[in-house]
């Protein structure tokens, strides 16, 4: 499995500005269905896998951050 680089101790000062766009990689994600389905980041593995790829720096990614603040910071759709 590749590992992901994460300079998110360096970078926490720098913000929104420097969050990466998952459409780099993914597909547009819809944030109306995940709103409706109240999508935070402690229910985003219910439905993927995603700590098997992605290890967010939990000092900017709490728990209860919604889809909708996720998208302030990375280019979602
Ligand atoms: C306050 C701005 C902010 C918010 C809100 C935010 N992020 Fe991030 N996120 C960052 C920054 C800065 C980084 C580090 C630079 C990067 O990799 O984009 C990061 C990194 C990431 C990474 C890459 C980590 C890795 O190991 O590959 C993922 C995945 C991620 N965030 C997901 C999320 C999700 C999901 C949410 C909502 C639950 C969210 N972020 C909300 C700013 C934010
Ligand atoms: C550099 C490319 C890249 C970027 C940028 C990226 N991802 Fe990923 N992501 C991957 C790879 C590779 C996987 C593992 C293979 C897969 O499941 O698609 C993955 C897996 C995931 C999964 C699990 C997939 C599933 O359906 O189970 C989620 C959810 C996810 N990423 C969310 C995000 C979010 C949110 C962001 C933006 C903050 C992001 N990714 C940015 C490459 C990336
Ligand atoms: C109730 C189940 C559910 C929850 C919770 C959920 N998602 Fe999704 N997500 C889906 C479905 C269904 C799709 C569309 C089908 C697909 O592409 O997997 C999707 C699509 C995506 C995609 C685009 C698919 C891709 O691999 O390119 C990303 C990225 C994503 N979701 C991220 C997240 C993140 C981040 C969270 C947590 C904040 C989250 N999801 C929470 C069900 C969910």
């Amino acid at each position: 499995m590749k590992k992901f680089t994460t300079l998110a101790a360096g970078l926490l000062f720098a913000g929104a500005a420097v969050a990466t766009d998952c459409t780099d990689c993914h597909e547009p994600i819809d944030l109306t269905m995940h709103t409706e389905s109240e999508a935070t980041l402690a229910t985003c593995n219910d439905c993927h896998g995603m700590g098997d790829a992605h290890a967010p720096d939990p000092e900017i990614h709490t728990p209860e951050l919604t889809i909708k603040e996720c998208s302030d910071c990375h280019g979602m759709n």
